[in-house]
């Protein structure tokens, strides 16, 4: 069976798109644009366990999987875009773009296997006035 024309068209335009903006792509040549392991290794895997399993390096750091499962998936989303560090002193600010945030949040997904798309999604939060 061949793919229809117009869907193999639309893969391509796709794929250019993500080239463009996505930046980086893995040399390692998995497909992978960014590697949201690598990511987290290098920004919280010296404070917080980024594995499927263990503890983390610093005690009072939750494994990243901990955090990830428990906190709605537009949190997290936001969170990390908007450097989830900035609440707590020792933490790092960073700011992570769109493909980094979902980069890390399908990185989370493999090692708690559930997919961030089968995160339960919370109502977004109205500003309301105190
Ligand atoms: C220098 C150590 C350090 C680094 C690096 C670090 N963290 Fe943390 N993080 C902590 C500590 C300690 C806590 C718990 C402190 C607290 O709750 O007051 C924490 C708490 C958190 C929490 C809140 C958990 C909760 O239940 O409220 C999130 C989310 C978080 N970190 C994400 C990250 C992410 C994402 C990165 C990498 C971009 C990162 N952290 C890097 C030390 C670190």
């Amino acid at each position: 069976m061949t793919t229809p024309l117009r869907i193999r068209k639309a893969l391509a335009c796709l794929a250019l798109a993500m080239i463009g903006t996505s930046g980086a792509l893995a040399a390692d040549g998995s497909g992978a644009a960014i590697d949201g392991k690598a990511i987290l290794e290098k920004h919280c895997g010296r404070c917080h366990s980024i594995a499927a399993t263990g503890e983390s390096p610093l005690q009072q750091a939750p494994p990243l999987r901990e955090i990830y499962l428990r906190y709605p998936i537009e949190q997290l989303e936001g969170g990390f875009a908007e450097g989830m560090g900035s609440r707590h002193r020792d933490m790092p600010q960073i700011q992570f773009s769109a493909e980094e945030v979902s980069a890390i949040l399908t990185y989370l997904g493999s090692i708690t296997g559930i997919d961030p798309s089968k995160r339960p999604r919370a109502p977004v939060p109205r500003e309301t006035p105190p």
